[in-house]
């Protein structure tokens, strides 16, 4: 018999039933807190894991009285969100995406793994999958932006970096990817809200990335808080164990979201604890997160004859294995190591300031404003997100503190260190204090040019934390717009730097400034990031991973639509779009400017026959006619014109990118293998159907600035 057989034939009910409950340490950050000292449960065995505990020390004390001191001395499984960094903090996810680089994302997950590891967790919430085309909802900031294709190639790369080719390596996390599935979809944007989307959207949109991380091989998936049509993910049986279980063949463990099997009584599809203990064990989720619903309801459950003992065993067993497969069983402190020496530190502070630089999306950069002179002489550094280094950490910092992470103003001043920098926060970011206000437009008559940083708090997006409004903030739109007006009548330009958690509705903003840095939250080396990129140390090379509504009205938005009866047309009255205002996004997913001027040239595309087992490549030409070396990203995207079920405009199928100094002239080669043109047909089964299929490239989602050729797909 197997060494975790012998265990689990060695277990009482409760004990069971304890590997089966995770609980959190200390203040709870997500739900209700649970106030208990666990010490108690851990002797007991009536706890098998816990989240929200980090640092080796406190680790090894919780862990003690798991292995030292319960009957069967099982050591405890601790999760933690490190979403995009633990002590050092990297972009935010949707942040990281915008560099559309796998190698990247997988770094940074990498050295989150290494920090967080060291700090005694096993187990990462992360990566966070979940599609969003909704700016409204606060927690698209944790995701891979709006495609499936980013999504899925997200996914690979950060269950890769984190668990390293071997999860069980002490610097190594387990991936938890989350949020099973179509939250980002919430009706109206609004957190934890139902989602009514079809199948189609589900299978095409929704689940891809989380195939991708079951096949790159995630130790654990967590379902959404959400009900789909209905019916709690909590307790989606046809998805859990149907889908992800039985299509995808998932075979680690299902981990609740915070409290959510006790919700399902709230959801209305449990009369009490015991029925939501069921339906959820039967759905197929192993691990109850903090509800005590597994605990307290399943011996009911067991009494009513609802469950049985197979289940709640093989829930059991896989928790165990997974134990087991993080390495826990043979050493239950191998995540508990003393700090790390501080070239390792120093290294990951590099790498954090570098991809967090790549992470900017410049939006605008108008007569060239950008970069600004290495001799700017006097600079205002203005707006409430000027001087917040707490802020620059975005809403998920695990173990980050305020006093490592770099503001705008600092980065400036450690770039600029002979430069007099003028700062004024002018408002506060949210509620009403215009006391500021006269200070900061005086400081605009003293100086060559303004950076203005303006935005959201770390905590307006992340968990529950969507918005109906999707303009600034507070006072700061009017703060703004009288800064830009003393700036224009003194013909000084105002660079403005956004942060924030989603695409922020601001057309008024990008149309007036000179220049629009979108900077999300980047981390504990965002100051630095900024000035490398507002002096030119680095080419912005950031490409956004949402689309940018100009209206609040338009959202949802996103690019990949299908063209409908009646296309957008501005000449055609009679046909899709809006009466008031345009159908074209503010800025289409994928743009961004850089430094430098490129020109896309003479696409070949071969072969021209495509049958399915061949591979498409597409050949693009490409110049930087500008000044100085930069990045260029390019998409390519298909349209399959005529076929049985009505395909989206533009589909996303590939990127690559190359660095070119001023003049150098480059091919990049883009690479579609031909099954990746199948489609979900009529029965919702992948089809490959033969006909005419039109290849797009360029710089972004938008059809006018891209170069089109066509191929012929052949069954035989
Ligand atoms: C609730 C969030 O939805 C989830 O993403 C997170 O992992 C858990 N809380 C634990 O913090």
């Amino acid at each position: 018999m197997s060494p975790i057989e012998t265990l689990l034939g060695q277990m009482t009910l409760a004990e069971k039933l304890g590997q089966l409950s995770m609980a959190a340490e200390g203040a709870a950050v997500t739900g209700p807190a649970s106030a208990a000292d666990p010490t108690e449960d851990i002797r007991r065995g009536a706890i098998g894991g816990m989240l929200n505990l980090y640092g080796a020390e406190r680790v090894r004390q919780r862990q003690q009285l798991a292995v030292e001191q319960s009957r069967l001395g099982i050591p405890l499984l601790i999760g933690l969100d490190v979403l995009h960094g633990h002590r050092t903090l990297f972009p935010v996810p949707l942040a990281e995406a915008c560099l559309f680089d796998p190698q990247a994302w997988e770094m940074t997950a990498r050295e989150a793994a290494r920090e967080a590891a060291r700090d005694g967790v096993a187990l990462t919430f992360a990566p966070m999958l979940d599609v969003s085309r909704d700016p409204r909802w606060g927690r698209g900031v944790e995701g891979p932006g709006e495609d499936p294709l980013v999504a899925m190639r997200f996914a690979r790369a950060k269950v890769r970096g984190f668990q390293g080719s071997d999860p069980a390596a002490a610097d190594s996390l387990g991936a938890v990817a989350k949020h099973f599935c179509g939250y980002g979809a919430v009706t109206a944007g609004r957190e934890y809200a139902s989602v009514d989307i079809c199948e189609r959207t589900l299978l095409e949109v929704h689940l891809p990335a989380f195939a991708a991380a079951v096949q790159t091989g995630a130790v654990a998936v967590m379902p959404a808080f959400i009900d789909l049509a209905g019916m709690p993910m909590t307790a989606h049986a046809a998805l859990l164990r149907g889908r992800l279980r039985g299509r995808l063949g998932f075979d680690g463990v299902i981990i609740s979201d915070y409290n959510s099997i006790a919700e399902l009584v709230q959801h209305g599809v449990a009369a009490d604890l015991g029925e939501a203990a069921a339906l959820a064990l039967r759905a197929g989720v192993d691990i109850d997160m903090v509800a005590g619903a597994y605990r307290q309801g399943l011996p009911t459950a067991l009494e009513r004859g609802v469950v049985d003992m197979e289940s709640i065993d093989a829930a059991v067993r896989r928790v165990l294995r997974l134990k087991e497969a993080l390495g826990l069983f043979a050493d239950p402190y191998r995540h508990c190591r003393p700090a790390e020496e501080a070239a390792a530190l120093t290294r990951r502070r590099q790498l954090a300031r570098q991809v967090a630089a790549r992470a900017i999306v410049m939006l605008t950069n108008r007569a060239d404003t950008l970069p600004l002179a290495p001799t700017t002489g006097r600079l205002a550094v203005l707006g409430p997100l000027a001087d917040a280094a707490a802020q620059m950490r975005g809403p998920w910092w695990s173990a980050a503190i305020e006093s490592d992470c770099v503001s705008v103003l600092a980065g400036l001043r450690a770039a600029l260190p002979h430069a007099q920098l003028l700062h004024a926060r002018g408002v506060p970011i949210e509620g009403a204090d215009p006391a500021g206000v006269a200070a900061a437009l005086e400081v605009c008559t003293q100086v060559d040019a303004i950076v203005l940083c303006l935005g959201e708090a770390a905590l307006m997006s992340g968990e529950a934390a969507s918005r109906a409004r999707l303009d600034l903030p507070g006072e700061q739109r009017g703060f703004a717009e009288a800064v830009l007006e003393r700036a224009g009548a003194l013909d000084k330009p105002v660079i403005v730097v956004l942060f924030a958690g989603r695409p922020l509705v601001v057309p008024w903003l990008t149309e007036r400034a000179d220049a629009v840095l979108a900077a999300w939250f980047l981390g504990s080396e965002a100051g630095n990031a900024v000035a490398d990129v507002l002096l030119g140390h680095t080419s912005p090379s950031g490409r956004t991973a949402v689309t940018w509504a100009r209206d609040a009205g338009q959202v949802p938005i996103h690019y990949a639509q299908r063209p409908g009866g009646r296309p957008a047309d501005p000449n055609n009255h009679y046909s899709s779009g809006y009466i008031d205002v345009p159908v074209q996004p503010l800025f289409a997913f994928g743009h961004g400017l850089g430094y430098g001027r490129f020109r896309l040239s003479d696409l070949r595309v071969s072969p021209a026959v495509v049958r399915p087992t061949d591979a498409i490549e597409a050949r693009v030409t490409l110049v930087n006619d500008g000044a100085r070396t930069a990045r260029e990203t390019v998409f390519l995207f298909t349209h399959d014109r005529l076929a049985s079920v009505a395909r989206p405009t533009l589909e996303l199928k590939d990127w690559a990118s190359i660095e070119l100094r001023p003049g150098e002239r480059a091919t990049l080669e883009l690479r579609v293998p031909a099954e990746e043109l199948r489609f979900l047909g009529v029965d919702l089964e992948p089809v490959f159907e033969p006909g005419e299929v039109e290849i797009l490239v360029g710089p972004c989602a938008d059809r006018t600035q891209l170069l089109s050729a066509c191929v012929r797909l052949a069954v035989a």
